[in-house]
């Protein structure tokens, strides 16, 4: 039966009822539009949607209908997914997070999860026995680290040079640290004689870097940083989120005392879990704090025993996580140690510098003049002078059903920003993207500014 016929329902008038409601819900579903009239004999009936909703209502205890949309099957268009993120999920990766779950607490849970601690470990390049994925994006591995290593009133030293920094300064304020900001503009870094000298300023016990700027395209420098923090007694907090697997990262070497990521950008799984990693000297302040952490679910005394990782016998329920979620990172982290991460490194940036002439062919300035600096993962472009930005993402939404985004935060209105991440990158999609940009540069409206 199409939409557009009308519904009938053969009503048996004064006999045994058929089941009314159920009959009635049926042909609701089928055509919420219909309308209703009455044969004269009343045998034949038809029903219109707002109909049915009153019979319903009048029959049932819920005030509140279900809505009308919930009545639709779910569609989500096929998008290129070439922004900063989330990239496309590769079908073996879809295939593990659509897998029958299991229970949270299940010894087969427990083996999934102890293989995501492995596949961590490697990714990170650690040996950090408390490494595990929060069940959450990569705003939960930030809350995480700060909620856990900082107690109220505690000094904090924050590098903002983009989005990120301000993100976790926040953080840190709102639960009562003491934040002092290092402030450079979108695209800047800051050398470690800078870093030096406000941590002897600003004695903090957290200094946080952002290693791959997203909003900013900028991939900062950490070699030394680490023994600085060392050196001062204070530890040191790196956000890879944008760029794990994409561009090197060696936790143990350099020194890194808590190290976060997110899932789904060059690992290429779903958003939602997020892996993070403490050291001895991370676990030896958290574990020894004065107050308790202000989040429950984040706290780490939890979790690390949630994730087997405390040395304790059993594990007790804390919250439940979730599994098709780890389930899809545990395959995504498994195809990154199949591929090898020297590989995965090698590959971004091939796809980086194969994009980055494309661009130049096409006119366009890069927004990070330093090649070393650049991220591998998400590349910045300055907005096209005479051009408006939003414009252009737009038409090459509406006619390449590709995303790609403007800045974010302080960047918002100096750059576009391309992400060819894991799965996505490969030079086939960096010319996808450039025909993309060649197109919305002819097509959209230059001002006369
Ligand atoms: C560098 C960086 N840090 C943190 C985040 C926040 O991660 P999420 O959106 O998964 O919470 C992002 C997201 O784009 C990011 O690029």
């Amino acid at each position: 039966m199409t939409t557009s016929e009308p519904l009938v329902a053969n009503l048996e008038v004064g006999g045994r009822a058929p089941p009314l409601v159920q009959q009635v819900k049926d042909l609701f579903v089928l055509n919420p539009h219909a309308e209703l009239t009455v044969s004269p004999s009343l045998s034949v009936c038809r029903w219109s949607a707002p109909l049915l909703q009153r019979l319903e209502r009048s029959m049932s205890s819920v005030t509140i209908p279900p809505p009308a949309c919930m009545l639709r099957p779910l569609e989500t268009p096929m998008r290129y997914l070439f922004g900063p993120g989330p990239s496309n999920v590769p079908p073996r990766i879809l295939a593990a997070g659509s897998r029958p779950i299991i229970g949270h607490m299940h010894p087969e849970m427990y083996e999934v999860m102890n293989d995501i601690k492995r596949g961590i470990q490697y990714a990170f390049q650690t040996e950090n026995n408390v490494t595990i994925a929060m069940s959450g994006s990569g705003h939960a591995a930030m809350e995480c680290a700060v909620f856990n290593t900082v107690e109220p009133g505690e000094s904090v030293l924050i590098g903002v040079n983009g989005i990120w920094g301000e993100r976790v300064a926040e953080i840190a304020e709102r639960m009562g640290a003491n934040v002092h900001r290092m402030v450079k503009t979108p695209g800047g870094y800051f050398t470690n004689k800078e870093i030096e000298k406000a941590m002897e300023k600003h004695k903090p016990v957290l200094f946080f870097l952002t290693h791959g700027e997203s909003s900013a395209g900028l991939c900062h420098p950490v070699d030394g940083i680490g023994d600085i923090c060392r050196k001062h007694n204070c530890l040191f907090l790196v956000d890879t989120v944008a760029s794990l697997g994409a561009a090197p990262i060696f936790m143990d070497k350099q020194n890194i005392d808590i190290l976060y990521t997110g899932s789904q950008k060059a690992l290429n799984a779903p958003p939602g879990t997020a892996p993070i990693s403490f050291n001895e000297r991370a676990c030896h302040k958290m574990f020894n704090r004065k107050t308790k952490p202000i989040s429950y679910l984040f706290d780490m005394t939890y979790l690390s025993n949630y994730w087997g990782c405390d040395g304790k016998p059993a594990r007790t329920y804390h919250h439940t996580g979730p599994v098709s979620g780890f389930f899809a990172l545990r395959e995504s982290l498994a195809i990154l140690a199949e591929r090898g991460l020297e590989e995965s490194w090698k590959k971004h940036k091939e796809v980086a510098a194969y994009l980055y002439r494309g661009l130049e062919d096409l006119g366009l300035q890069l927004f990070i003049p330093e090649r070393d600096l650049r991220l591998p993962s998400v590349t910045t472009i300055a907005i096209p002078n005479g051009y408006d930005w939003r414009e252009m993402l737009v038409y090459i939404m509406k006619h390449h059903q590709m995303e790609m985004t403007g800045g974010l935060g302080p960047s918002i209105g100096m750059v576009m920003r391309i992400g060819l991440m894991g799965y996505n990158c490969e030079k086939s999609n960096a010319d996808m993207a450039l025909n993309a940009l060649a197109d919305a540069l002819k097509n959209c409206k230059r001002s006369k500014a």
